[in-house]
């Protein structure tokens, strides 16, 4: 049997009606681009979080995980509260509670519930485990209760039980990519009107490999960085007259910078603006096949991460700068920054090597051995059982 619906049945002690399963993501590129109505081009990971649920005849939503040692904890539909994300290991409550919430907030006629949940997705790794915690219980409660929703739908209510209940500033791309990718390809998105493009991504038939480097440096988006990331992106959007920063094109961005004062600012809007058209470049590449082309946009895209928009760390430019030293094509951070991981394009004859010298690298400048893995593109949410 699954081991979620084996969990399940073990706590509960009746089988669950259903399991339901949705990945973690890495970003190939595209980054930070999503709340300001711009091009990422994510994908999701092997690495899943499975929910197995079951409809109760009450509003009490029971939930418990595999992975927390947190007991069964028992909310009520009708007093969810956003904002008050309860502290310790029952924090990860907050998101299928804020989803429920956000369920009922759209009008969604779901009931009480009771969820069992186990990931292997790693947590605080840039890796998207909140999404897939999000997606996963949206999935299973609008399906137990006869309320399929498209993709899109489902992420978008994650997203805004991710902002409004659990209190982090995200924009859309991580619960878009668990919710809407496919196999094999990498999903190129457009976070103004969420259209998407499947584009085809594999690198074992280039004779390539995508490893992600966990640096083991915990992110927390809910700290105050992300935020005034986000906050100076809307003034600078303001300052131009624009709605979005995604408005502004390529072309026009000289004269856009000369037109703002703010020297960070202009930094924060210089990121954007060339991170949008790297998107655009890369699906280019791998649309015409050409993965290896690709390598240098990640690393300007990187570069562009570091000194532009200030959201890397020292781990994730050693991790960086060692693999392209070692051979890769490009390497970048991924996910919002200050810690998780990052990627490396490369050889797959060069995999070993190119994990040693990063493994080398952090031993030598004292820093927290590294994960080191390998991704492929994986299949979006969906039900399991
Ligand atoms: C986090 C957020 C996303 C996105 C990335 C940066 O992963 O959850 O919405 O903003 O950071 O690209």
């Amino acid at each position: 049997m699954n081991r979620a619906a084996q969990g399940f049945q073990d706590l509960y002690g009746s089988p669950p009606e259903g399991v339901w399963a949705a990945p973690g993501r890495v970003n190939l590129i595209g980054e930070h681009t999503d709340y300001n109505d711009g091009f990422a081009l994510p994908f999701a990971l092997p690495q899943r979080t499975e929910v197995a649920a079951a409809r109760r005849t009450d509003r009490e939503l029971r939930l418990h995980s595999a992975d927390v040692p947190s007991g069964v904890v028992t909310l009520d539909l009708t007093d969810l509260t956003p904002g008050g994300t309860p502290r310790g290991p029952a924090g990860w409550t907050a998101y299928p509670a804020g989803v429920a919430w956000a369920l009922l907030e759209a009008g969604l006629p779901v009931g009480g519930a009771d969820l069992y949940v186990r990931s292997d997705v790693p947590t605080g790794a840039g890796l998207s485990s909140s999404a897939a915690l999000e997606v996963a219980t949206a999935m299973a409660l609008t399906e137990l209760y006869g309320i399929p929703l498209p993709g899109a739908e489902l992420a978008t209510l994650a997203r805004r039980a991710e902002n409004a209940y659990v209190g982090v500033p995200c924009g859309v791309m991580d619960q878009m990519a668990s919710a809407c990718s496919s196999a094999g390809h990498a999903l190129h998105l457009d976070t103004r009107t969420l259209e998407q493009r499947h584009i085809p991504f594999d690198c074992a038939a280039s004779g390539l490999r995508l490893l992600v480097i966990d640096t083991r440096v915990k992110h927390d988006l809910a700290d105050g960085a992300y935020a005034a990331r986000r906050s100076s992106c809307h003034r600078a959007a303001a300052a131009l007259g624009l709605p979005a920063l995604r408005d502004l094109a390529y072309a026009d961005l000289p004269e856009a910078l000369s037109r703002l004062t703010d020297p960070i600012g202009r930094r924060r809007v210089r990121h954007i603006v060339t991170e949008n058209e790297r998107v655009l470049r890369v699906e280019a590449e791998l649309r015409a096949g050409r993965l290896r082309a690709a390598g240098p946009l990640l690393t300007e895209g990187h570069a562009s991460l570091r000194d532009d928009y200030e959201v890397s760390c020292p781990e994730l430019d050693l991790a960086v700068a060692t693999a392209n030293a070692a051979g890769a094509y490009g390497a970048r951070m991924t996910g919002g920054g200050f810690g998780g991981s990052a990627l490396a394009l490369i050889d797959a004859e060069a995999e070993a090597e190119v994990t040693r010298a990063v493994e080398g690298a952090f031993a030598a400048a004292g820093f927290t051995a590294p994960h080191v893995t390998r991704a492929v593109p994986a299949a979006g949410a969906a039900r399991i059982l």
